[in-house]
């Protein structure tokens, strides 16, 4: 197998909010993918930063007294702990509002006009005369133009699902100050999409996407590729556009540019990454981005058609996840299920949840459920019951027979082989995000794992004085538990590494697989993982409830 280089990305979280349950799909989803390549030995970077810029992060610093850096420096630091405690392990986490974004936006959009893919036209928007500033569509409120529905935003209507200007609802209203808004004329900048039609879809043929995606790309293709607005005005917290006052880029164009920059500033400190093997029109790395279902149009159509005509290569695949849901509805506030990194964390360990996604999700764009019952039974019979178990069934016997030494000899090569010989089944589902199946298939095995202990019954053997045969089944026993760290190692690298320590051997990697653990000290036995109480799960859904309870109302808890 030879190294192949690969550059991950995972879309930017906006720096204006704290992570969630929602968004942590993504990042586990990505985590494992990536520590699957690096376990395999493949030159693997997973690159993220803060999407620091555009109208609601200046809004919401305004809101709270502070300079929109200090917000998103702030919110950034949150992040980063955050994803550092779900296990979630960058190469490098930057901001979109840095040097280094500024240089590749600008050389991006001097490449675009020179190329004449730059349209300037004159447009008429929603402007809040109190706060002296344009207003996005989703700031102007109003009732629908077509069904009547009252307090709809200004880009489609919750009811009836119509898609309009903000300029065409009845009685709209600034959301920032409650007046009507008028309508002024300014000059935008707009990207002409339609230069890459050929581009886009010669992209597209070389299957790059997921069946689903392309369906739906299909269909904005029918609906005609509109000129995309990349310019806003002042007041905009962004980067602003060369050569032309007072406006600034659209916080989309540069947020995607922040997979560059993120490179950039760890090819900068780093000194070993050349910047044009990565991201020239001929290089040799996969390039991979994982997002949402939301973001494709961003991801599928823009960025590829902005990387082309600005002289950068164009990814390797746009992987799109779906949304999830808690116990089969929406996140919500008020049931408790809209949880944050941080709450969770509080409550019950990441390897949780991250086993419970990984056991749920495919390679589609289908939405995944975590009903919270599921999530206790089923980390419990197969996490603790089923892998962790072995661990713990076998280890004693070791110490109390054997003095701490495994034997000499596999009891049972025959099953070992069978465990080597799934290898390859299940790195393909790794490969193809098919985690659910690759769960699958390892619980399956830690089910044999866990017959043959049963079977030969190490208790019985020491009770009855036969030492040797016991310690043999215990060895194997562990051995067959190495092979499960092995290929959960990906989803669970925290029992991944108490189990190194039990084992007294250095990080496991795939190639690992092929030589079994015989003839050496291990250390004595101390839980890898346990079980999760239903109170932990349900003390954590009242906190949930008591924060949205507390933000909806603060001066009832402020004292
Ligand atoms: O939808 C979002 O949450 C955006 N902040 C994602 C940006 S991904 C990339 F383009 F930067
Ligand atoms: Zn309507």
């Amino acid at each position: 197998m030879s190294t192949r280089q690969i550059l991950v990305t995972s879309a930017l979280p906006y720096a204006n909010g704290d992570i969630h349950l929602g968004h942590l799909v993504e990042y586990l989803q990505t985590d494992i993918w990536v520590r699957f390549q690096k376990l395999r030995g493949h030159d693997c970077l997973y690159l993220c930063a803060s999407d620091a810029h555009g109208t609601p992060i200046m809004l919401r610093a305004e809101q709270a007294g502070l300079t929109p850096e200090a917000l998103i420096e702030q919110v950034g630091a949150r992040h980063r702990q955050d994803f550092a405690e779900f296990l979630v392990e960058f190469d490098n986490f930057h901001s979109t509002h840095s040097p280094e974004n500024r240089e590749i936006v600008e050389r991006i959009y001097a490449a675009l006009d020179a190329g004449g893919h730059i349209a300037r036209r004159r447009i008429r928007q929603a402007y809040d005369e109190t706060r002296g500033m344009f207003l996005p569509d989703r700031f102007v409120r109003g009732t629908c133009p077509k069904c009547g529905a009252a307090d709809q935003y200004g880009d489609s209507c919750e009811v009836c699902g119509a898609t309009y200007a903000p300029t065409d609802l009845i009685d709209p209203r600034s959301v920032l100050s409650g007046t009507t808004p008028s309508v002024r004329e300014s000059e935008h900048l707009f990207f002409k999409l339609a230069d890459f039609g050929d581009m886009l879809r010669g992209w597209i043929d070389q299957g790059h996407l997921h069946p689903a995606v392309t369906a739906k790309l299909g269909e904005w293709f029918d609906a005609g590729l509109q000129d995309w607005d990349i310019s806003r005005d002042a007041p905009y917290f962004g980067f602003s556009i060369p050569g032309e006052p007072d406006k600034f880029f659209y916080v989309w164009l540069d947020a995607p540019v922040g997979y560059i920059a993120s490179f950039l500033d760890l090819a900068r400190r780093r000194g070993d990454l050349d910047f044009d093997t990565y991201w020239a029109p001929d290089s040799p790395v996969e390039l991979y981005h994982f997002i949402g279902k939301d973001i494709v149009y961003f991801h599928a159509l823009f960025w590829p058609a902005v990387l082309a005509g600005s002289g950068f290569r164009t990814p390797d695949g746009i992987f799109a996840h779906g949304f999830l849901t808690v116990n089969g509805q929406k996140m919500s506030k008020s049931r408790g299920t809209f949880i944050t990194a941080r709450s969770y964390l509080d409550h019950l360990d990441p390897e949780y949840l991250r086993y419970y996604y990984a056991a749920k999700l495919g390679p589609g764009v289908d939405d995944i459920d975590l009903n919270l019952d599921d999530f206790v039974a089923r980390v419990n019979a197969d996490l603790v019951g089923k892998v962790v178990n072995i661990a713990s069934r076998c280890a004693g016997f070791i110490h109390r027979l054997a003095e701490g030494r495994l034997a000499a000899a596999l009891h049972a090569p025959e099953l070992q082989e069978d465990f080597q010989a799934a290898a390859e089944s299940i790195a393909s589902a790794y490969e193809r995000r098919e985690f659910s199946r690759a769960m699958r298939e390892i619980m399956q095995l830690a089910d044999r794992a866990n017959q043959y202990i049963d079977q030969h019954k190490p208790w019985v053997l020491a009770r009855e004085g036969q030492t040797t045969e016991a310690v043999a089944v215990s060895t194997q026993g562990l051995n067959l538990f190495r092979l499960l760290m092995i290929f959960l190692k990906p989803v669970l690298p925290g029992v991944a590494q108490a189990s190194e320590t039990l084992l007294q051997v250095p990080p496991l990697g795939w190639t690992d697989l092929s030589t079994p653990l015989l003839d050496r000290e291990i250390q004595p036995f101390s839980p890898l993982l346990s079980r999760i109480e239903p109170a932990r799960v349900e003390a954590l859904v009242e906190a949930a409830k008591t924060a949205a309870a507390a933000a909806a109302n603060p001066d009832a808890t402020s004292g």
